[in-house]
């Protein structure tokens, strides 16, 4: 599971800077890298390892809660004493709504490449810039990527402790990398579609 999302995770920041192109005026140089993405082989190869990548991620991790609330399927009477993190005990649940934002998301785009939704695959900068015209898309992606940035802060420290990469030194440093990558990357693609939004 650890693997599948550290994967997750170095997917976001490429995905992140090919839609950075969606803000320049001229709409050919988002298409083409979209158009890119689509059609080179080793890409090709890429997203089918994605995709097997979410599923053995989401399955894992439905796995690994049912088997926590299978070990203990009566509460503790007192309260919650655990050191653990706020982010950790909802990962189940910030990770099920990326999973419902993902599905939401493949309506909008990958989902025209496969001809099951209507839109033009050939012209995805324009599908963008008329999604982020409708406001209620714009507050579902924006609570999702907040969502996203909860699910991220968490995945990517105990990635590594599930690693077994626990270090005396290293391990404070993932952790201050785990908060600026947790908050940059779900900003970067909020501050995208605020800007579709509210200035084109
Ligand atoms: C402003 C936010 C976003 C925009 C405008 C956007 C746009 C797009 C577009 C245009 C595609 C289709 C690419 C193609 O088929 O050629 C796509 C695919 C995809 N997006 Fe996003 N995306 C955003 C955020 C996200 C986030 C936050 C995630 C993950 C949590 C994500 C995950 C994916 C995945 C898994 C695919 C399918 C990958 C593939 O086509 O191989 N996206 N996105």
């Amino acid at each position: 599971m650890a693997i599948a999302g550290l994967f997750l995770i170095l997917f976001l920041p490429l995905h992140l800077s090919i839609n950075l192109m969606l803000l320049k005026s001229d709409p050919d140089s988002f298409n083409k890298a979209a158009h890119f993405m689509a059609s080179f082989p080793v890409i090709k190869v890429f997203e089918v390892i994605l995709f097997l990548v979410i599923i053995i991620h989401v399955s894992c991790g439905i796995w690994l809660q049912i088997e926590n609330w299978m070990a203990r399927p009566v509460r503790y009477a007192s309260g919650e004493k655990s050191p653990t993190t706020s982010f950790s005990k909802f990962m189940i649940w910030t990770g099920a709504a990326v999973l419902t934002f993902l599905i939401l998301h493949f309506f909008n785009f990958y989902f025209i490449r496969l001809g099951l939704v209507e839109g033009n695959p050939e012209d995805f900068y324009s599908v963008a810039h008329n999604l982020f015209k409708i406001p209620s898309y714009n507050y579902i992606y924006l609570f999702c990527f907040v969502l996203l940035g909860f699910h991220l802060h968490h995945a990517f420290s105990s990635a590594f402790q599930t690693l077994g990469l626990n270090h005396r030194i290293w391990t404070p440093v993932i952790k201050v990398i785990a908060w600026v990558y947790a908050i940059a990357i779900p900003s970067g693609f909020a501050a995208i579609a605020i800007i579709l939004w509210q200035f084109r």
